[in-house]
């Protein structure tokens, strides 16, 4: 088959200097200097490219370079030569000015190759992002040199609710300008998450269907298999909801529902999701208890291996009332999308780690084989599967060849790798030659973050406020809870697992 493909930036970065807080840390090691590398072996960085690593830990230049080439040297010799160079370390407590100073001296030494430019990234604890951003700001490192730019970007979670959302972007605006700020969000460096922007708006035959006329329900699954690994301390400060919910699946939804924008310039694309997170009426507390359903895995089999439960988990309180899965209907009130539910759930420990948007249309209005077993296939239904086996399947009815007549439902399937094999990517690539390029499209704005929180907080309300006894509810190893079934099969709708097609 013939693949033809447009690329939508293929300009490098600019030099600049790329300094992470948090530098020895999981994510500097797992995403960000493999991205590096990735990006570097598609000719997409700078020879002035210099990376910083800042923290605590016991370090200097020289153990910094070692301890991130054990983690990514081997899977790319000749891209760690390029870059192992341009790494440097520097020691210290974020809350101390003597860092920031030091951090600026080397900043202006490397001034000649940077530019001046300077992407500032907080890997770091969410309690550090405010005093790390005032200290920049007060050693004058925020503030752009005359010709080169300054950027800040910001790991999820943004605050842990609306109030502290709102103060959380009230205290960095108030030391740095919106256009500096670059909410990241992973879900949006996803390939496949930004295909779904091409597969509506680069296809005329789907986006005709693509309403309350057509569709019936559209489902978010995000299912991961794992549990809370090492993170029982942040999880249990956050569970399923907060973690999850606000970010990443609304960004599926708002990506699956918005408007086509006029243009791909940035704020065209986030005033469309913007008016979709508005456009989601908060539930009220009644409607929390019927249509949002908590979870909390007991323990089971995940793939044949017995796991523990999540009160087994490190830093877990044994008894602990925090979701590990949440499942929620919501609406979007609007023209395209009135009386069309959005069914949202994600979980830990569930059977297989899945993440897919279902589109489900309606049914043939006059079914012709109502009296025959056929009347029961499945709808039609357009997978949009963001991970793992990256594709899109619409899922038909077709006659199966014999002199009677007997139907089957069949899927017609497209893999992202058959066709465009899966070169090596972490997802931060994209993020990160846009953040360095000055593109924020794919970087969530404040206000959208407000908007999220604000359709989740009655939600967080009303189960903050009536903590569950019924917890563990599901075993690892099952689809979550009865009653996120429920929440379906009320109105004869079930949640799709992959195992009816
Ligand atoms: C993170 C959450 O933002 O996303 C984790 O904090 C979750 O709990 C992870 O496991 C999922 O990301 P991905 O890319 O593996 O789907």
């Amino acid at each position: 088959m013939k693949v033809s493909s447009a690329s939508r930036s293929s300009t490098p970065a600019p030099p600049c200097a790329f300094v992470i807080f948090g530098g020895g840390g999981d994510l500097a090691q797992r995403k960000l200097v493999p991205a590096l590398l990735n990006l570097r072996r598609d000719g997409l960085l700078d020879d002035g490219l210099l990376v910083i690593g800042v923290a605590r830990t016991e370090l200097d230049t020289a153990s910094y370079r070692e301890l991130l080439a054990e983690a990514v040297a081997s899977e790319d010799p000749d891209g760690w030569a390029w870059l192992d160079p341009r790494i440097h370390y520097r020691r210290g407590s974020f809350g101390d000015p003597e860092l920031y100073t030091a951090l600026a001296e080397t900043l202006a030494e490397a001034e000649e190759a940077t530019r001046g430019n300077a992407l500032f990234y907080l890997a770091t604890p969410p309690s550090a992002f405010v005093g790390v951003v005032e200290a920049l700001h007060g050693a004058g490192l925020a503030r752009p040199p005359e010709s080169g730019w300054r950027r800040v970007v910001v790991e999820k979670p943004f605050g842990r609710d609306l109030e502290l959302a709102g103060e959380l972007d009230r205290r960095l605006l108030s030391v740095l300008r919106e256009e500096q700020i670059y909410r990241i969000d992973h879900y949006l460096g996803k390939d496949t998450v930004q295909n779904l922007l091409v597969f509506r708006f680069a296809n005329g035959i789907f986006e005709p269907i693509w309403n309350r006329r057509y569709v019936d329900h559209v489902q978010i699954t995000v299912a991961e298999e794992i549990g809370v690994e090492h993170r029982g301390g942040y999880y249990e400060e956050a569970g399923a909801l907060r973690d999850m919910v606000p970010n990443h699946l609304f960004q599926l939804l708002a990506i699956t529902a918005m408007e086509p924008p006029i243009s791909f310039a940035a704020e065209e694309v986030r005033n469309e999701k913007q008016k979709i997170f508005e456009a989601i009426p908060p539930l009220s507390p009644e409607d929390v208890l019927s249509r949002a359903v908590r979870g909390q895995y007991g323990s089971g089999e995940v793939e044949g291996r017995r796991v523990p439960g999540y009160r087994e988990e490190g830093r877990v309180d044994p008894e602990s009332t925090v979701e590990t899965f949440a499942a929620l209907e919501l609406a979007v009130d609007n023209w395209r999308w009135a009386g069309v539910p959005f069914y949202l759930r994600t979980g830990k420990r569930l059977p297989r780690r899945r993440t897919e948007i279902v589109v489900q249309f309606k049914r043939a209005p006059f079914s012709l084989f109502r009296d025959s077993p056929v009347e029961h296939l499945p709808p039609n239904r357009l997978v949009l599967r963001i991970q793992p086996k990256e594709g899109i399947h619409l899922g038909f009815s077709a006659k199966v060849p014999a002199p009677v007549l007997r139907m089957g439902h069949v899927d017609m399937d497209f893999c992202y790798a058959d066709h465009f094999g899966s070169p090596p990517a972490t997802g931060y690539e994209t993020l990160l030659l846009d953040a360095m390029q000055g593109d924020p499209t794919l970087f969530q704005r404040g206000d959208s973050v407000e908007s999220a929180w604000r359709a989740v907080q009655p939600v967080l309300d009303v189960w903050g406020a009536m903590p569950t006894r019924g917890f563990p509810n599901y075993p690892a190893g099952s689809w979550g809870p009865r009653a996120a079934d429920e929440l379906l099969t009320r109105t004869g709708r079930h949640w799709f697992t992959g195992e009816d097609t």
